[in-house]
């Protein structure tokens, strides 16, 4: 069963209050995403694979680690997954980002794949699904169900904040993923807004409503 980790870094939490806040503006928000997505890329790389090299220094001869060169893929869902991407690229920029869109459909209320753009190796890479607000979790679940229909093996998803009823059906419908959170808050209301949440992930990010 995949495991749920939740970053209680205090340079997290505290960023993460700011984001939260209604006063917080559109530019400042858009920031505060980006570093506090840095400061996730940097929890969440812990695992990657080192390998040993002989180095000169100016004193001696000596071994010492670099990244064994795994290959990392980004896939911000659309849109508000984009608002995380770059402060992850900011420590990993060799990772490819690929793009995938999806919209409610109006009657069954389902996530409906429109756009998918993904790198050609996409069953080499670990890959890193990108989505700030883990609600439902239809959009999370329908993207990874897209990258494994694709050939994709290793995938992670990566959000700000969860609420409790997405992570269940995630882990419901794709046993084999970690999710990486911020923040697990207490559920989801009537519309399908996490509360205490932070509102419309997008709408903050780029100033629409
Ligand atoms: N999407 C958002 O942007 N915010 C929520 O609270 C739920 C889904």
């Amino acid at each position: 069963m995949g495991k749920v980790y939740v970053f209680d870094h205090p340079l997290i939490q505290h960023k993460l209050t700011f984001i939260r806040d209604k006063s917080t503006g559109t530019k400042e928000f858009r920031e505060l995403v980006d570093e506090v997505a840095t400061l996730m890329a940097f929890e969440i790389t812990r695992d990657l694979p080192l390998q040993e090299v002989t180095i000169d220094t100016p004193v001696e001869t000596a071994t010492s680690k670099v990244l064994a060169g795994k290959k990392l893929g980004l896939i911000p869902i659309l849109r508000a997954g984009l608002g995380m991407t770059d402060g992850i690229l900011q420590l990993i920029p060799a990772a490819k980002v690929g793009h995938v869109g999806l919209y409610r459909d109006p009657e069954t209320l389902q996530p409906v794949e429109y756009y998918v753009k993904l790198p050609s190796d996409i069953e080499e890479r670990e890959l890193i699904v990108i989505d700030p607000m883990l609600a439902t979790g239809g959009s999370a679940i329908e993207a990874i169900h897209s990258l494994k229909k694709r050939g994709a093996k290793q995938i992670r998803l990566m959000c700000l904040i969860a609420a409790p009823e997405g992570v269940e059906a995630v882990k419901e419908a794709h046993p084999d993923i970690d999710i990486y959170l911020a923040a697990l808050d207490e559920k989801l209301n009537e519309k399908g807004y996490i509360i205490p949440g932070l509102g419309d992930a997008g709408d903050r990010l780029y100033g629409t409503k």
